[in-house]
């Protein structure tokens, strides 16, 4: 759906801001920017199945409307057919203008409008070491969204945030604009981590979870994703093993 329809339509109730590739990439015929935490095959197939599930209930002359509030380079996009239309936001230009159909904003303030969504599907940031934004000057291999990015993360942004109170205050406005987005009885499909630091895992998965109960969200199920993950750096040996996919229902 172009940009220009979706907002006519309503479903977008402000003038989208257009992402625009940064200054010194501009005029280039593609511009191919790395990203340290996309969804992977075996996540994109997961989510493919649910939706595919959600496509039988629905109406079939109606596509269905789908938002990542946390886009970055778009994959969500791959689950757009003529049944399902994507939207994506992302809240860093140069991710945000990898795909069309992404949309520079904040998942705290989606311009989206009131009850226009069927689905948002996202992956928030997991608040492990990726988050780390320090300016590292040795040579030693890190993946983190500041490096990968190569200059400092926007204010407001989860990619710079560690697992705390900042995280956590962040992805309570982010799940309250997702149940505001979403219409009555919506599926929400969070893809999320835990992670181990100083020894400890740290339960990242059962505080969305919680949250998003407190917030008036239904369980629908919590699926346990076995995952390739990062086999270098300090914390090699003790990394998690699977990745979740949390599915909810909005408040009817
Ligand atoms: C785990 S990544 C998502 C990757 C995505 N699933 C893909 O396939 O490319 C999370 C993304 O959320 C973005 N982000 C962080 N804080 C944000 C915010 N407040 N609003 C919108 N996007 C944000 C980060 O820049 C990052 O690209």
């Amino acid at each position: 759906m172009a940009w220009g329809v979706a907002h006519e339509t309503g479903l977008l109730p402000v003038e989208p801001v257009r992402p625009r590739p940064p200054q010194h990439l501009e005029g280039r015929r593609s511009v191919v920017t790395p990203h340290p935490a996309k969804f992977t095959p075996v996540i994109l197939n997961r989510l493919t199945g649910i939706i595919d599930e959600l496509l039988v209930d629905s109406e079939p002359d109606r596509p269905i409307v789908i938002l990542d509030p946390f886009a970055g380079v778009g994959g969500i996009h791959a689950l757009a057919s003529d049944r399902v239309r994507t939207i994506g936001i992302e809240l860093e230009t140069e991710w945000a203008s990898a795909r069309a159909g992404t949309l520079v904003g904040d998942a705290t303030r989606l311009p989206v409008a009131t009850a226009s969504v069927d689905a948002v599907v996202t992956s928030p940031c997991y608040g492990s070491r990726m988050a780390d934004h320090h300016e590292a000057r040795d040579t030693s291999r890190r993946i983190t969204y500041r490096h990968t990015l190569g200059r400092p993360l926007t204010a407001g942004s989860a990619g710079a945030m560690q697992w705390g109170p900042a995280y956590r205050d962040l992805h309570t406005r982010a799940w309250t604009e997702a149940r505001r987005v979403l219409r009555p009885g919506g599926l929400l499909i969070v893809n999320i981590s835990n992670h181990v630091r100083k020894h400890q895992v740290q339960t990242v998965v059962e505080w969305h979870l919680a949250d998003l109960l407190d917030l008036g969200f239904c369980l629908d199920h919590v699926a346990k994703v076995s995952t390739p993950r990062m086999r270098f750096g300090a914390n090699r040996q003790a990394r998690v093993t699977a990745e979740h996919v949390i599915v909810m229902r909005a408040p009817e």
